[in-house]
């Protein structure tokens, strides 16, 4: 049996950073951010990663199931609360979910839809009836302020979605992945990990951040985007005119004008959040949902395309239909 989103919560921390407070912490501006990338604002949180989720996963329960009865907790982050254990345990802990098993997903700006995919597995092979899947990052903790390519970029935020059975119709129809590991120099933390342990000269050279060849990854976006697209389309006998929302990760307008003009899809029919969250990473395409169904824009029996495109690389693309 196929899984289905019942509910969904997102948190976005009170701290809001506009362009105008990075302009006195970088040579940026606001002109070059909103021409270049569409983004305004973005969240900053002080709280680690795990809050933040935990604080997505209440609401999306909320009314709905109690703890106790989650079997799974995915999260889905590049910024963990520490490399070990994984932050899905500290969800766990704060949630009081004492009968879930729990771990994180590393796919980067993908993270979410590969968490997603596993979820959907649990439910279609029977070995869970509760997953939350969850997508959270606090990426301000792993910028470089002294790099203006990156942190103009970067946004804080987490949403989460219930998934159980489906009992219609309504449902995850596919779900696409693909990853090319002849990229991981395009966007990486260099150092901290067991090929380079952190180090005094680690954290001088600023290695323990994101370092990001931006104009590189966007030109291969793009395309990426659209195939994906179209194959997870393709297993599940619809069109692109059969899409009533197209929920991408957001990390750049242009990025995401770039697909829709290439599958001629109108705009109206693209839900934007990057504008007010910058790019939140796994964390984007669930709280760019969340804001879509908080707007009135997703009812039931609509066809949704997820898409997304991340370091170092992945990618893919999932139908739902609500
Ligand atoms: N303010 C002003 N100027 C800037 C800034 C800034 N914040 N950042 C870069 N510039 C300058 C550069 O120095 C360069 O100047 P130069 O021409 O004098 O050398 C110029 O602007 C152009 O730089 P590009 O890097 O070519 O800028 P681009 O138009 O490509 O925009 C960006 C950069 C926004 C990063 C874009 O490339 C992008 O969005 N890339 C995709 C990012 C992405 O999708 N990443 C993967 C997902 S994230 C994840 O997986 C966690």
């Amino acid at each position: 049996m196929r899984s289905k989103i019942v509910s969904i919560g997102s948190y976005l921390p009170e701290k809001i950073m506009r362009n105008l407070d990075l302009e006195k912490i970088v040579d940026t501006s606001d002109e070059w951010i909103v021409k270049r990338t569409g983004i305004k604002e973005r969240h900053i949180s002080d709280k680690p990663t795990s809050y933040l989720a935990y604080m997505a996963a209440k609401k999306a329960i909320e009314g709905v199931i109690n703890p106790e009865e989650i079997d799974a907790i995915i999260v889905a982050t590049v910024t963990p609360d520490k490399i070990l254990p994984a932050t899905a345990l500290f969800v766990q802990s704060q949630l009081k979910a004492k009968n879930a098993f729990c771990f994180d997903i590393n796919a980067a700006c993908s993270g979410f839809l590969y968490a997603l995919s596993v979820g959907d597995s649990y439910i279609r092979s029977n070995t869970a009836k509760n997953v939350l899947v969850i997508g959270a990052e606090v990426l301000s903790k792993f910028v470089d302020w002294t790099d203006r390519s990156t942190c103009v970029i970067f946004g804080d935020g987490a949403a989460a979605v219930l998934l159980q059975p489906s009992n219609d119709e309504s449902g995850i129809l596919d779900i696409v992945l693909h990853s090319d590991g002849d990229y991981t120099d395009l966007m990486q933390i260099p150092a901290g990990g067991s090929l380079s342990p952190c180090s005094k000269e680690a954290i001088d050279n600023h290695d323990i951040y994101i370092k990001m060849l931006g104009n590189q990854t966007f030109k291969m976006s793009v395309q990426s985007i659209v195939a994906v697209s179209e194959e997870a389309l393709n297993r599940s006998n619809l069109s692109f005119n059969d899409i009533d929302l197209m929920v991408s990760h957001q990390a750049n307008i242009r990025i995401i004008e770039g697909v829709a003009k290439r599958i001629h899809f109108p705009m109206e029919k693209v839900q934007i959040a990057l504008d007010i969250h910058g790019n939140t990473a796994a964390a984007s395409i669930p709280l760019a949902l969340d804001l879509a169904y908080s707007q009135g824009k997703i009812k039931k029996n609509d066809k949704i395309l997820l898409n997304s495109f991340g370091a170092s690389l992945t990618w893919g693309a999932c139908v739902v239909v609500w």
